[in-house]
This record gives C-alpha cells, structure tokens and sequence, in this order.
C-alpha cells in the first residue's frame, strides 16, 4: 500500500502541463475503436483508468500502439465491426470506461462480461441498464444491479427516446454511444446539461448531431445512426479536474503563483472555478483556443485568502468531480460554505460526501452532513491536521487531504494513495517540484 505524508508546502511557483483530460481521454479512444480507418491522439492521458479502455478496444478487435513521441494511434475496428472478448473485460477503478463501453456493446452482436475493482464493484450500472435493454440489450447477472454484468448485446437495435432521470454524462454518452450502430433517429432529453465532450468528439469524426436547448434548461440531443465514423486526429485538452488540485493548492499556499497552460475550459466542466471566484480568488485567464472543438484556456493564479460561500445548486454538474477539493478550499476560508444538491458525490469512486465529512473532521475542521449536502464552517485559521486518511480507493479524496496537508499546522497522511494513479500519476513528482513536501 501506498502512504504520502503531505507536509507544510514553500510558496508553489511554476507552469504545469496538467496531464490529459480524463473523460476525453476514454472518448477518444472508444470513438476511434469505431471508427474506420486509423487516428492519432495526442495528450491523452497515461493513467490506470484510460489504459483499462485501451485493453478494452485492444480486447474488441482494435490494435492500439503508442508512439516514442507519446502520441497513441487506433486502428479502428468501424461501426459494427467489434470482435467478442475472449476473457472478462476489467475495467479496474473506472465507471466512465464501464458505463460508456456498455453503451458501444448494446447495440453490437456479441456478448461481454465486464468487472472491476471494489469500488466500481459497489456503483450502481442500472442507470444505463434501463435506457441500454431499450435498445435491445439484455443483462445476465443483473439482480444486484452491479458489475460484474454480463452484457448479451442486441443483433438488430431499435432507437430510443430517453428522458435522463439524473444528470449524468456518462448515461447520456452510453446512449449516444448506442445510437451510432442503431438504425434512425436516437433522442436524449437532459434535464441538466452535463458535461458535452461526446457530443463535441461525434462531430469531429463527421457525425451529424444536434443538440437544442430547451426552455427548461435542458437539452434536447438527437443523432441518426448508421452513420460511418470517419477517424480524425485528435488533441486532448489538459484536465481542469486535475488542474483543480493544484489550482487549490497555489490559493491556499500564502505566497504562491502558478500558471497553467492550454487547461479544458469547457463551459459545462468549469464550476469550481467560478465557485473560488466567487470565494474571492484570483483566476486569470489571458488566451484561449479551440481544439478539435474543445475550448481550452491559459490560466494563472495566486494565493488569495479565501471567504466562505453558497455554492448555486445548478452548478453542481459542471464541477461534480471538485467538490473533495472545494470542501478543503472551505475548510481553509473564512466563514461557511454551502454545497447542496451533491447527493450524487455519494456514487462516486468513494461515497465522497462521507469520506469528506470524516478526514476533515480528524482534521479538526467542523463540518455538517446531510443526504445531498455538506457544510464546511470555515475559520479562516489554517486547520490543525496531524491526521492519517484512508482514501477508500478513491484518487480525488486522496489528492485533496494532500493539499489540505500543505497548509495545514500538522502533517496528513494519506493511505491506499495508490489511488491517484487513476487520474494524475505524477501528482506527487509535480507538486513536490513546484514546492510541495510531499514524502512516500
Ligand atoms: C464523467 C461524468 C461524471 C463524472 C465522472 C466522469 C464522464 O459522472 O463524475 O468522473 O466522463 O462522463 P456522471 O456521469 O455520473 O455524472
């Protein structure tokens, strides 16, 4: 097991190329599985949980090999032409590449088993169960609604229209994903928008897919399927997910400056940002760009006391993956912070509501719980720490009790810290070169 002790950090100064953004890391890999033809992906994120979905298209039939200049290149298999596994899929600490892998094998005939670690063990699939047995999909071994599933998928898919019940992109991506090898017209209906990527990514290998906003503030997305998928290059932005880490550390670390370039800043991915904004934060941003449809920005920061706030229950799905790291930015601020409507942190790789409440309590830092809430009084005064977390195979709250034992008065100590592989595999080697005392 893996054990980091964080100790009080210098002032962080630097640039940082934040590594790849995970939810297009996976995307991009499963769409150019099926695609025709070959594609080329820089940037793409070289952690546990993207290479489970490399494995995967490997274990459907497409070749994948990486290049000595880090770029990956797919031989796609094409639209319907995926081979059945010879052996269980393991799809290791990864919801993402389990829910959308199963929304590509509804609707192509052949039968898969996948599973997982503990953690995705125990996360509910019937979410996209319901929408994919819709499809034509059927699953064996479903009782408990869990992995490991055994996914049988259809030989002659219908199209589907759903009204997501949640706000999940990982839902709304699985049936997308299903509608490209489905005959006629797909509809999502999303109450919430969440997270674009896949629908960005489908129009840059030439599908044609629209999306309208609806007057309730949702969207309304359509794609016809059958379609060929034209392989295409692709760049993949750097993760604000990860960039959030140390967008936190640099506010909290007194005397800190960090500039971070060429960031995703995704309209729909950018929440926690505007929350530290509105905390007090100073965030500049001074050049944008687009690449392959994907905003992207230059940003740089430095540290600013922080001021409690209510974080707008509408933003919760464009900073849903932050919230571990917003509670240790409100347990170091002054005053209270609100975030409500975050039942679905309960869901994620840990029950992340829980973890919080509990490795900021030992911290001494005075939190409320509730079903779909949580409440960080701040006191302006840096916590006192001196505490040892388990991350409960959850890479997000391992990275945040490392900030918080940056600027805490006592050491922390995180174990199963072997987590943060899944996501940002040289977050220790890159905090500790911009002034972080992290030890192993
Ligand atoms: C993701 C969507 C979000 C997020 C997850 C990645 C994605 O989950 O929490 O880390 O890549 O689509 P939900 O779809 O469950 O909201």
């Amino acid at each position: 097991m893996k054990i980091i002790t964080s100790c009080s950090a210098r002032p962080l100064s630097g640039k940082v190329f934040v590594p790849g953004d995970k939810s297009i890391s996976h995307r991009a890999l499963l769409v150019s599985a099926l695609s025709a033809g070959e594609t080329c992906i820089s940037g793409l994120l070289e952690s546990d949980d993207v290479m489970v979905t490399i494995r995967a298209i490997q274990a459907l039939g497409s070749p994948v090999c990486r290049e000595n200049n880090g770029v990956w290149r797919v031989f796609g298999s094409g639209l319907g032409a995926l081979k059945e596994p010879r052996d269980i899929l393991d799809m290791g600490n990864s919801g993402t590449a389990a829910r959308l892998l199963f929304g590509i094998l509804a609707t192509h005939s052949i039968t898969a088993t996948l599973t997982g670690d503990n953690s995705l063990r125990a996360r509910p699939m019937e979410r996209i169960m319901s929408p994919l047995r819709k499809f034509g999909a059927n699953f064996l071994g479903a009782e408990r609604g869990s992995l490991p599933l055994t996914i049988v998928g259809a030989a002659s898919s219908v199209p589907i229209e759903y009204k997501l019940p949640i706000a999940s992109a990982q839902v709304k991506s699985a049936i997308l994903l299903a509608a490209l090898n489905t005959p006629g017209k797909t509809v999502v209906i999303e109450p919430i928008p969440s997270r674009d990527h896949t629908e960005r990514l489908l129009r840059h290998f030439g599908v044609e897919i629209d999306v309208e906003e609806i007057s309730s503030g949702g969207r309304y997305i359509s794609v016809v399927g059958e379609r060929e998928l034209k392989g295409n290059d692709i760049r993949v932005p750097a993760d604000i997910s990860s960039a959030a880490f140390l967008i936190v550390a640099a506010l909290l670390v007194p005397g800190s400056t960090l500039h971070l370039p060429q960031v995703g800043f995704n309209p729909l991915r950018i929440g926690l940002v505007e929350t530290l904004r509105d905390m007090g934060a100073k965030i500049l941003e001074y050049d944008s760009a687009d690449i392959n449809g994907e905003p992207v920005m230059d940003i740089s920061l430095e540290a600013t006391p922080l001021v409690g706030v209510e974080v707008p229950i509408e933003r919760a799905s464009s900073m849903i993956d932050e919230y571990p790291i917003l509670a240790v930015a409100a347990a170091c601020a002054s005053g209270t912070t609100v975030m409500r409507g975050i039942s679905e942190l309960r869901l994620k790789e840990s029950d992340r509501i829980s973890a919080m409440t509990r490795g900021l309590r030992v911290c001494g830092v005075k939190v409320r719980e509730a079903q779909d809430s949580l409440t960080v009084y701040g006191t302006g005064e840096s916590p006192r720490g001196g505490a040892t977390i388990d991350a409960e195979n959850d890479h997000r709250v391992a990275m945040a009790f490392l900030v918080l034992g940056m600027v805490s008065q006592e050491p922390i100590t995180v174990t199963g810290a072997e987590t943060i592989k899944t996501s940002f595999p040289k977050f220790v080697d890159e905090m500790n070169a911009l002034g972080a005392d992290l030890r192993i």
